[in-house]
């Protein structure tokens, strides 16, 4: 081998060596963040700010020269916390039957979740459905994710965001405890939807409104608030849905402030699900509102397929599913192979093109090229409006009897200005 190819080839085993290393890392870094977190006490956590994403003040100096006035999520925390109720121990053990098995409605990186009734706030009426996360005390995400979690779901308020109803912090005997109880979404989670072959397809009608809903509440994290506001773990595990399929998202354990000023993004070791994180993330750390636009992407893409970023037990060609549909262009004769075959007979073909074309530009490789959530939202309802025009091929009356519930969906989002009668994109003006 000559000197200048011996160099080439060290380079290229160098190179492979660090992304592999980096894509450890990127795993790894979850993995740690489970099992070494997890020692702190409930007071610190109402006194502190520190969740140390979080913590710095935003009033200093930002790059363009200005003073920012905006107050940082703990800072807001501080003047809301009051809105979320405290429990005690006993209270929720006794809410859940113990922790009773046959309560338990779903399992986490974070810990178990538990179907329960509490009282109502006032103490007079009926008892309040909710779900129960207990924080597995070996660790696993652990106390830092639990705070930003307090105090990101103590702030953020929107209907297409799970309702954080309050928690229970206790370190004694029994070891450490961290316990979130929040609003009782029925219908679980987009993910048990979309792959449990247990549980009845969606209608590609109910996709859509799901989708536009999730991605209404990522614009209101990103644009609604005096700070913006990452999410870092779009996926559809963490889409839940109420009664009538409103989809709220969840998991607010990894969300963390955007840039200040000028800025583009945030550099921070990457955490969060392989298989949805953008690469500049994954690869160099840059955090930006354009991550979770790509995650948003991947989803999409679950959403018309049916298939998990990631599966396993496919041929190797099949497995990534971002790979896989790259056989089927958009614009290809082949497209609407990649469709759910649960829903081939039922999908609007002119919405779904215009779905993947909004993934695709989504998932592009550059973050600037990404459209903003607000762009996203505006395509998701013009392809509901395709799905409109196109009634013949709409949903089939077996299922839309078991969605009844949709009615009431119309109703709601109607209320939040996205129904089918309205094109117009909400603007969320960020302060
Ligand atoms: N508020 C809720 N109401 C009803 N079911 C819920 C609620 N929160 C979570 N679940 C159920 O529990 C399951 C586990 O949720 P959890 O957020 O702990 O884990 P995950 O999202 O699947 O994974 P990860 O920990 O990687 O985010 C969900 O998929 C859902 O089915
Ligand atoms: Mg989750």
């Amino acid at each position: 081998m000559s000197a200048d190819k011996l160099k080439e080839y060290v380079w290229i085993r160098i190179k492979n060596i660090i992304s592999s290393e980096m894509m450890k890392c990127f795993t790894i870094l979850k993995d740690k963040s489970k099992s070494k977190r997890g020692v702190r006490s409930a007071p610190e956590m109402r006194n502190q700010t520190n969740n140390s994403d979080n913590s710095r003040t935003r009033r200093g100096t930002r790059s363009t020269g200005s003073v920012s006035s905006s107050k940082s999520i703990p800072e807001m925390y501080r003047d809301k916390q009051h809105n979320l109720r405290v429990f005690s121990p006993s209270e929720l053990r006794e809410a859940t039957n113990n922790f009773s098995r046959l309560l338990k409605i779903g399992e986490g990186g974070f810990g178990s979740v538990y179907k329960a009734r509490i009282r109502p706030p006032d103490g007079q009426g009926d008892p309040i459905i909710v779900a129960i996360k207990k924080l597995n005390t070996q660790g696993l995400q652990g106390h830092k994710q639990w705070v930003a979690e307090v105090q990101f779901l103590g702030v953020l308020d929107n209907p297409n965001l799970v309702k954080l109803i309050g928690y229970c912090a206790a370190d004694g005997e029994r070891g450490i405890q961290r316990l979130l109880v929040y609003e009782y979404m029925q219908n679980k989670s987009l993910e048990d939807h979309l792959f449990n072959r247990a549980v009845p397809a969606i209608p590609w009608k109910t996709r859509l409104r799901i989708i536009l809903g999730a991605a209404q509440g990522m614009v209101y994290l990103h644009e609604g608030l005096e700070v913006q506001v990452i999410y870092r773990d779009f996926k559809s595990s963490n889409v839940l849905l109420d009664k009538d399929f409103n989809p709220k998202l969840s998991d607010f354990g990894l969300a963390r402030e955007g840039p200040e000023g000028d800025l583009t993004h945030v550099s921070t070791a990457p955490v969060g699900t392989y298989g949805y994180a953008a690469p500049e993330y994954v690869e160099v750390g840059h955090l930006s509102t354009k991550s979770d636009v790509y995650s948003f992407g991947v989803v999409l893409y679950e959403l018309l397929t049916g298939r998990r970023a990631i599966e396993r037990n496919r041929p190797t060609m099949e497995q990534k599913l971002l790979d896989w549909v790259k056989q089927f262009p958009v614009e290809g004769r082949t497209f609407s192979m990649i469709i759910d075959p649960r829903i081939r007979n039922q999908y609007s073909l002119n919405a779904a093109r215009r779905i993947a074309k909004l993934a695709d530009s989504c998932l592009s490789k550059i973050a600037n090229n990404r459209p903003t959530m607000n762009e996203v939202v505006e395509i998701l309802q013009q392809a509901l409006q395709d799905t409109e025009g196109e009634t013949s091929s709409g949903v089939r009356p077996a299922e839309s009897s078991k969605y009844n519930g949709l009615i009431a969906s119309d109703k709601h989002l109607n209320k939040m200005g996205v129904g089918p009668s309205t094109r117009q994109i909400p603007v969320v003006q960020r302060s």
